[in-house]
């Protein structure tokens, strides 16, 4: 139940300089509806956590406000505390407490009555899939069951607003999946949520919006489909194999990681021979060396495809794989920062042969 039907949150210039001259955040204005879940996505260094701790009360800015349901969050700290809930990075669960123990606790520190802890607890434990480990110590519990049960602590005095400051760091890709499931569940029934987090998969898939931040600044915000619509093309790795046309010349082995195309004069170079295959059709500089071929880009893939296919086979050069990514939001941070928030290993591209 929202009492308050103004942004969630709102932010208008806020600075964070800790001493020794770091600035967390550098003019930082954001607004979040309510019902949204929003996400903050940045690397690490970014200023995620400076922010939440901001708006969260722990934190005073160095300039610029901070509203929470209405409420500043300096001059309005403990109401503030009342309205939200907040789970951060790391959960600080007592190891030495049952599941249940840990939310009954939470409660009364937020001032509820016994009876209403009581049966806000038995609820949580269900909705977070904690019930059948309700009575063992939270030490025993799976990193998974850990952060719900944190997540859960965070929602017992049922706040308007959930912070979560990155939910699923360090979480196995099932028990990732299983919080997120929970995470959408808890934002549909009328939680607004505020996560932040540097899995660019992760605010693709959950949140309805998403602020990038880098070096304290926000670089953009939307929807993250429009934000991955704003890059304007698709990606279509094309797996290439000379079919024994002998004018053509087209090496069968992958090309050279490393070489961009750009100069690449040898007749054999497949990134030269698509190039001039696909004259007219894709632009020279769209079309780049990749591990097993070349890589396009390429407006609207999808309809695309098939004539540059036609128009390479028809010239005798046989494509064994292929396949079209859709931007992701890695490539709208790459688009307005210049660098990857990816820092493990891309995925490995899955080529269909056909
Ligand atoms: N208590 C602190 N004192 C000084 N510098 C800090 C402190 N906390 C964070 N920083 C610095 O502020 C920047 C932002 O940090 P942080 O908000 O933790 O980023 P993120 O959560 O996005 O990883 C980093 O450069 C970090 O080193
Ligand atoms: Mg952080």
């Amino acid at each position: 139940m929202r009492a308050y039907d103004g942004p969630a949150i709102e932010t208008e210039g806020l600075v964070k300089i800790y001493r020794g001259g770091t600035r967390a955040l550098d003019d930082v204005s954001l607004e979040v509806a309510p019902g949204e879940l929003f996400g903050l996505l940045g690397p690490n260094g970014a200023g995620k956590t400076t922010a939440i701790r901001v708006l969260a009360t722990l934190l005073r800015a160095t300039a610029g406000t901070a509203r929470v349901v209405g409420l500043d969050v300096v001059t309005q700290a403990v109401e503030v505390r009342r309205r939200l809930g907040l789970a951060m990075q790391n959960p600080t669960l007592d190891a030495f407490s049952t599941g249940r123990e840990t939310l009954e606790l939470a409660g009364r520190l937020q001032g509820m009555a016994a009876a209403a802890v009581r049966r806000r607890s038995d609820e949580l434990l269900e909705l977070m899939g904690l019930s059948s480990v309700a009575k063992k110590l939270a030490g025993t519990y799976s990193g998974g069951m850990k952060r719900r049960l944190d997540v859960a602590a965070a929602l017992v005095h049922c706040p308007e607003l959930l912070i979560l400051d990155e939910p699923t760091e360090g979480l196995d890709p099932q028990s990732r999946t299983a919080l997120w499931e929970e995470l959408e569940r808890i934002n549909a029934s009328g939680t607004t949520m505020l996560l932040t987090t540097h899995y660019m998969e992760e605010a693709d898939r959950l949140c309805s919006r998403v602020a990038i931040i880098d070096y304290g600044r926000i670089v953009v915000d939307g929807a993250p489909g429009a934000l991955k619509q704003g890059i304007g093309a698709d990606t279509v790795v094309l797996q290439i194999e000379s079919d024994g046309a002998a004018d053509l010349g087209v090496v069968a082995e992958p090309a050279g990681a490393n070489s961009d195309g750009a100069g690449a004069g040898a007749p054999s170079d497949p990134v030269v021979l698509v190039r001039r295959l696909l004259e007219g059709m894709v632009a020279p500089g769209a079309v780049i060396a990749h591990p097993v071929g070349v890589s396009l880009a390429v407006p609207n893939a999808n309809a695309a495809v098939p004539a540059l296919l036609r128009r390479l086979e028809s010239d005798g050069l046989r494509v064994t794989g292929l396949q079209v990514t859709q931007p992701t939001l890695d490539d709208v941070f790459m688009k307005y920062t210049g660098r990857r928030i990816r820092e493990e290993a891309a995925d490995q591209p899955l080529l269909l042969g056909w």
